[in-house]
């Protein structure tokens, strides 16, 4: 398509606030507290920190590179850097795994809007703990009710990301991001003033290293790929819109800090009132649906008003979260369509919404009625999410560093990081270094774990 008709972002903050709310989203706040929880506390924590600064960020940076400099939708960037080559499969598989992510993603994103509703209407106040879990299953299993919700999540995403890259994607950006900060800090310091919160604390940060496994690695690898939203073609979408005079290396690293930071404020509101209540903190993905409201009756047991507006700041700052990083998947898959089956980008929004829709009523049913039907002895909810997660996004993260670390020319990349030469660029060499030689090494030892390889040896 004619390059100079490509949407781009209108300010370097912009940019900054889109990346950001991508990556910041339910993989922070939903699912690292209960990652956390059930791989050892501290050890995961400082694990996920690293593979963040060496591992998520050089292939963030890369992501970057491949978007500004291909000037295309992740699979056109391939295409238009390495024409008639196979590299531009990497970008189809990025995109695909944006499409399959979307498929469960809108339906938690809904679930969360249903608590809006239900902390609104002050209907999550004063149960037992009990209460709470049969409430959410029976909610998510519910036939009618969650796919209500997703319809409404599917909606929102379609009309931000059809208000094209300015008006849509980065105002909504610019509004939701800051608000976000704000209620996560907020709720922060009011659960950090509970007693016995420095025990919740203490478990976040004190690292017991005996608890770091090979399984510890494998997932925290993982989330650190999630959580930066590498893999999945959104970042590389995202930079093509970026102007020439954006900063790769500082975006990147303002991109991964506030999202470390957002996973560990969430920390610090889920385990200081958690854990003196010696509520369990291990219950896997339901965490924040279940043991949350419970955390907040609780803990606030004393002041209903505190426990009611905690109670909805956190469901709303979920939702935000979600919008914003659901937008992203959105807006890769969409350049796709729109860009490469040359159809207006009206259209292609309406096609994604229908696809999406339709992905997310099929993981909502497993959730109940189609339950039993399984494929690998996953049902559908769950493929989509692990085939995604295992596999997809760690071939794509390995295509991308192999691409920008060993296919395109070094003076090329140095060319993009630095701005043509107007920036210094200073941590070029440990970038490179780690691309070519860590990075891919590490992603395939993860993939061969993945795939059971080791099990033969231990
Ligand atoms: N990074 C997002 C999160 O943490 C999820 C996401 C993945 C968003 C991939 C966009 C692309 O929830």
């Amino acid at each position: 398509m004619n390059q100079e008709n490509r949407g781009s972002f209108g300010s370097k903050i912009g940019a900054i606030l889109a990346a950001a709310g991508s990556a910041i989203g339910l993989g922070n706040i939903w699912r690292f507290p209960a990652e956390a929880g059930s791989n050892g506390g501290a050890a995961f924590i400082l694990i996920y920190i690293l593979f963040t600064l060496f591992i998520g960020i050089p292939v963030l940076m890369s992501e970057f590179v491949i978007g500004r400099r291909g000037k295309g939708d992740a699979y056109g960037s391939f295409r238009n850097l390495a024409p008639r080559t196979p590299w531009k499969i990497i970008g189809f598989i990025s995109v695909l795994s944006s499409l399959l992510i979307l498929g469960y993603y809108n339906l938690v994103a809904g679930w969360s809007v249903n608590y809006i509703v239900e902390a609104g209407i002050n209907d999550l106040a004063g149960k037992t703990p009990q209460d709470y879990a049969d409430g959410f299953y029976a909610f998510i299993s519910h036939p009618i009710r969650p796919i209500f919700f997703l319809l409404v999540f599917v909606a929102l995403t379609h009309f931000i990301v059809a208000m094209g890259v300015q008006k849509g994607i980065e105002k909504a950006s610019k509004i939701m991001m800051p608000l976000l900060f704000f209620i996560l800090i907020a709720l922060a310091v009011v659960v950090l003033t509970l007693p016995g919160a420095g025990q919740g604390v203490h478990y976040l940060f004190d690292v017991d290293f005996s608890k770091i496994t090979g399984k510890v690695l494998l997932e925290a690898l993982g989330h650190a790929f999630f959580a930066l939203s590498v893999g999945m073609g959104c970042m590389i979408t995202y930079a093509s819109y970026f102007k020439s005079d954006t900063d790769i290396m500082k975006t990147s690293l303002s991109v991964s800090l506030s999202g470390v930071l957002v996973a560990i404020l969430a920390g610090l509101i889920i385990f200081p009132a958690a854990i003196p209540l010696g509520i369990e903190t291990e219950s896997g993905s339901a965490l924040v649906f279940i043991t949350l409201p419970n955390v907040f009756t609780q803990a606030f047991a004393g002041s209903p008003a505190l426990a009611y507006i905690s109670a909805l700041a956190f469901y709303i700052l979920l939702a935000m979260a979600a919008l914003t990083s659901t937008i992203s998947l959105y807006e890769a898959v969409v350049a796709f369509v729109h860009e490469n089956l040359k159809l207006s980008r009206k259209v292609s929004c309406w096609i994604i919404s229908a696809i999406c829709f339709l992905l997310g009523v099929g993981a909502s049913m497993a959730m109940g009625q189609w339950n039993e039907i399984k494929l690998f002895g996953f049902n559908f909810f769950d493929v989509l999410d692990k085939f995604t997660a295992n596999i997809l996004i760690p071939i794509s993260g390995l295509g991308i560093s192999l691409f920008v670390g060993w296919y395109m020319k070094k003076k090329d990349v140095l060319d993009e990081i630095s701005n043509h030469g107007t920036l210094k660029a200073t941590y070029f060499k440990a970038f490179y270094f780690l691309l070519r030689y860590v990075i891919p090494l590490a992603i395939i030892l993860i993939l061969l774990f993945q795939l059971g390889f080791f099990n033969l040896f231990l």
